[in-house]
């Protein structure tokens, strides 16, 4: 079905788009590289090494978005805010996806719609900067954006736009692919054995309690149904994972950008599901050049500054065909901003006609600078958000179909709040991030509890 290029209005490589067409726009957060033989270099050996994931499971994707659009699926994205070279280790990969497979369970359990889940990892290693350089004690270097692009430490060999980082970033991306599929695919997401889930440090939560019982209930509802069907259903050992990250740094998205044999067009084979961050959402610029053309999911951040013709334009470059799972649109407000700006932009996107999976990330509108300098997020304001957004959507009668979210599996203080109330004091004792502050384990598993709470009727609706 998918090897005929229907005829489309606009996209997907028709009229002049080609992987690299967005190097005539403006484009914004790039880095600049000092030695351009060396980075041609890096890029077609990059273009010659294989893909991290195939066409047809991004187009596997599109399809389980389009039924999340529908209200049949609800979208659980999270992972770290930057990924880092150094955190590629097997522990830091598996208690992301625990905590995932947990919170995934309690939606699946509570809202009685499967979960789609994605991470943001195996590629969100380029990050946006508010400022191109920075300055300490006079000194001005580069400022960092990531991993794929330069390091951290503040002196000038650490800063340098190095171009041996794409190759290294396609590397620690393959081999965190290739662990997040085989946990998946093997005893480790088995629904029978969801203790293998369990992460050591959290053994005392008073979340974890009531996350037992929910899982001694599936436990028995499992064992009735293989008795029921006389042997193992193997579904129930296998867990799908689908990846995504912020399509920021366009040469590392464009070289993996590709046609294969039986399709038409262009994939990105990077990622599953790559998204355009606020700050690269122009209408004109770059990133929505790129990200025009690709068969992809795609999903923009919106936030508050966004005018409702701009927004309108966006979802008519990015889908113009209407095409069902096509475009995903998170929402990003802020808890004091959203119930302001959040109804005019759906009005404003239901005004075009064409459908998209709306999301929340109740996260990036609610940073908040501390004390001494500290970047955290108030588990309250980040529940408030969401809350309120369910009711927004309710209102318009539009669908919030998911959620976005910063979080980790490691045992860290980075947001206050929450079931143990961390407060101001405690940001200090295991403080991690070097970029946004994420939620830890207990703090994700509730926020799944209070969406199971606050959203009891999706399936039914
Ligand atoms: C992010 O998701 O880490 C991010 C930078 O988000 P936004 O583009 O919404 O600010
Ligand atoms: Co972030």
């Amino acid at each position: 079905m998918n090897s005929s290029k229907p005829k489309l209005r606009a996209v997907h490589g028709a009229g002049d788009w080609l992987p690299d067409s967005w190097q005539r726009r403006p484009a914004a957060q790039q880095p600049t590289y000092d030695d351009p033989a060396e980075l041609a270099d890096a890029l077609a050996r990059l273009r010659g090494l294989p893909p991290l994931v195939t066409s047809w499971e991004v187009l596997g994707l599109k399809r389980l978005l389009a039924e999340a659009q529908e209200g049949r699926r609800f979208l659980l994205q999270g992972g770290d805010c930057a990924e880092s070279f150094a955190d590629c280790t097997s522990e830091v990969i598996a208690n992301r996806l625990k905590v995932l497979l947990q919170m995934s369970l309690v939606l699946i359990h509570g809202l009685r719609v499967p979960v789609v889940r994605v991470g943001r990892f195996a590629g969100q290693y380029a990050k946006p900067r508010s400022a191109d350089s920075e300055t300490r004690d006079g000194v001005s270097l580069p400022s960092y954006r990531g991993d794929l692009i330069n390091g951290p430490a503040f002196d000038a060999a650490a800063r340098r736009a190095d171009p041996q980082r794409l190759l290294e970033a396609h590397a620690r991306s393959a081999m965190t692919m290739n662990f997040v599929r085989a946990l998946g695919e093997g005893g480790f997401a088995d629904l029978r054995h969801p203790e293998y889930w369990d992460l050591t440090w959290v053994e005392h939560s008073p979340l974890a309690a009531e996350y037992r019982r929910m899982v001694a209930s599936i436990g028995g509802a499992v064992r009735f149904m293989e008795t029921l069907a006389g042997e193992a259903i193997a579904s129930f050992s296998r867990a799908e994972f689908f990846t995504s990250h912020e399509a920021l740094l366009l040469h590392y998205e464009e070289a993996q950008t590709r046609r294969v044999p039986r399709q038409w067009g262009w994939f990105n084979l990077s990622t599953h599901f790559p998204w355009i961050g606020m700050r690269t959402a122009g209408v004109d610029g770059a990133h929505v050049e790129y990200c025009r053309g690709i068969r992809n999911p795609v999903a923009v951040k919106i936030g508050p500054s966004m005018g409702d013709a701009q927004l309108q334009r966006l979802v008519e470059m990015l889908n113009p065909d209407n095409e069902p799972g096509r475009l995903t649109l998170i929402h990003r407000m802020g808890a004091r901003k959203v119930a302001e700006h959040l109804p005019r932009m759906l009005a404003a996107v239901q005004a075009t006609g064409l459908r998209v999976l709306w999301c929340c990330d109740p996260m990036h509108g609610n940073t908040e600078t501390v004390g001494n300098g500290v970047k955290t997020r108030r588990f309250a304001n980040i529940r408030s958000e969401l809350e309120l957004a369910f009711d927004i959507h309710a209102a318009a009668g539009t669908r919030l179909g998911g959620v976005h979210l910063e979080l980790t599996g490691e045992d860290v203080t980075e947001c206050m709040g929450g079931a143990r109330g961390l407060g101001e004091g405690d940001l200090s004792r295991a403080y991690k991030s070097s970029v946004d502050p994420r939620l830890n384990y207990e703090q994700a598993l509730e926020l799944a509890m209070l969406i199971v709470r606050k959203s009891g009727g999706i399936a039914a609706a």
